[in-house]
């Protein structure tokens, strides 16, 4: 797949032509005179517009057909009015079977704000997200011809500079694609052990460093959350270790870390089986973090990055953890409370991991609370930080990428839930407050003058319904997100 931005016209199979509502009035982005003619004839007679078709015969003809959409404004967020564009190509696209398509952009003027590059490249991101399905086990899907060529139209801005900006957009796409496809893949394909092996592989296709320690190697770091939840599965546990450090680049790292439970049944304290199946997506935050691991070796940013995925599933059985167990990591004891509890379990270890490197900021992302969700929907993350600078930035790059995310108070007044009778520290904090309860304790795990934010990806990793360029399912969410952060550490 070819994407490209040019300012000379070129005949493709399908000419996408965008128009833009203004005023009650239909503005047409091109400027062909031709064209222009017609849409003023066809917008007369019509009265749906958004994916009308046009069939031109007779010779000259810019392309086999024209299907005409709608630039549908985002308030204030022309990333994501074009991101959607992208889109709104890549569906009406999807029933044809065409080679090469062109979008027309040639006259912008009507959007009375000046183009900038990032436009087409959140564009190209729009068309690539928004052209992916999970296909995996459908026999019938593929078989349809692949658009080869998307040409961009437009008369304004550099080639060059929109060209490089579009070629990085869709790498990290593709890595979200790839953290899409981790998410999608369910519990009996997706083990610990073929988690690690699909970051690895990704390891070595995009040259970035990937070691992968066995369960004798989590036991020998006393990594006791880790094997604690694993203590019930037939799985050995893995914990990935991925390492972006291009040369030259010196200073404290930034350390990324990824909840991976391939399968959450909630162990003895089992969850009801409605909706139990959307669990093989509580590895959403390890997808996230191997995601942008790869994402940022393609672009080759600038800048030192460590993730860290603590993987295993959480089974009920014979040999599971139960609630009342009390287990200890990093010199803390915990009560058990809730076996259900398991993502803060290992995240812990995980924190307790990253010490060694002495790094400059730790995120953490995981699908950690359904009260999350509840408080926020599936159309934000919480953020929890001890950072203000820190949580403000990951806001900034949320509201750039679309992939927004929005504080929850860590308040110490809220700590006192998590208190046991019996250890340091109970896994769980009762009924209010869960999203927050959850980043107190992993705060224990942290030391305080530690640039730390803790990102509960619950609600956005894992969609009930499509919403624009995501599909139901994996979205891949925290990929675009840690890029455009990174982004600005690199500066
Ligand atoms: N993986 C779940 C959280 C979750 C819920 C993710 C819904 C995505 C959608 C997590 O391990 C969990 O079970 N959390 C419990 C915690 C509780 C026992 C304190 C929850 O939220 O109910
Ligand atoms: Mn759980
Ligand atoms: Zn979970």
């Amino acid at each position: 797949m070819n994407i490209k931005f040019t300012s000379k016209h070129k005949p493709a199979d399908t000419h996408f032509i965008f128009f833009f509502k203004q005023k009650e009035e239909f503005q047409l982005l091109s400027s062909s005179p031709d064209l222009f003619s017609l849409f003023a004839h066809i917008s007369k007679t019509e009265d749906n517009l958004d994916g009308f078709r046009f069939y031109p015969d007779g010779k000259g003809k810019t392309a086999d057909r024209i299907i005409f959409l709608e630039l549908k404004p985002v308030k204030g967020n022309w990333n994501e009015t074009f991101r959607r564009a992208g889109n709104a190509l890549a569906k009406a696209g999807r029933s044809l079977s065409h080679l090469s398509a062109s979008a027309d952009f040639s006259n912008l003027t009507p959007l009375e704000a000046k183009p900038e590059a990032s436009w087409f490249a959140s564009f190209a991101e729009g068309f690539v997200l928004g052209s992916y399905q999970y296909t995996t086990y459908k026999k019938d899907e593929n078989k349809k011809k692949k658009l080869r060529e998307l040409v961009i139209l437009c008369n304004e801005l550099s080639g060059k500079t929109v060209n490089a900006a579009i070629e990085e957009s869709v790498a990290v796409s593709f890595s979200q694609i790839f953290a899409r496809e981790l998410v999608n893949a369910p519990g009996n394909e997706l083990t610990p052990a073929e988690l690690a092996s699909r970051a690895s592989k990704s390891a070595k296709e995009f040259e970035y460093k990937c070691t992968v320690l066995n369960k004798k190697q989590i036991k020998d770091l006393k990594m006791g959350g880790l094997l604690a939840v694993n203590k019930g599965s037939v799985n050995e546990p893995v914990f990935i270790i991925l390492e972006h450090k291009p040369k030259g680049i010196k200073g404290k790292p930034v350390i990324l870390v990824g909840k991976g439970i391939t399968f959450d049944t909630g162990g003895i304290s089992i969850k009801p089986s409605a909706g139990m199946g959307d669990m093989k997506g509580d590895m959403g935050g390890a997808a996230a973090v191997i995601g942008t691991m790869e994402a940022i070796a393609r672009i080759n940013l600038p800048v030192h990055v460590i993730g860290l995925v603590p993987s295993t599933d959480n089974m009920p059985s014979g040999s599971a953890q139960c609630p009342g167990d009390i287990t200890s990591m990093a010199g803390i004891t915990i009560e058990v409370d809730n076996t259900d509890a398991e993502g803060r379990l290992i995240l812990c270890d995980a924190l307790e991991y990253a010490k060694r490197y002495k790094p400059e900021v730790i995120i953490d992302l995981a699908t950690l609370t359904g009260a999350c969700v509840v408080a926020l929907g599936d159309k934000a993350a919480g953020v929890m930080s001890n950072d203000d600078e820190l949580s403000s930035a990951l806001g900034v790059a949320g509201m750039n990428t679309y992939e927004r995310v929005w504080p929850l108070p860590l308040f110490d007044e809220y700590a006192p839930q998590i208190k046991s009778d019996v250890a340091d520290v109970k896994n769980v904090g009762g009924r209010y407050a869960g999203a927050i309860t959850a980043g107190k304790f992993l705060q224990k795990f942290v030391d305080a003058d530690q640039p730390w934010a803790h990102i509960d990806i619950a609600g956005p990793a894992f969609l009930d319904s499509a919403d624009h360029y995501l599909s139901k399912g994996g979205s891949g969410f925290g990929v675009r997100l840690l890029v455009s952060y990174l982004r600005t550490k690199a500066k």
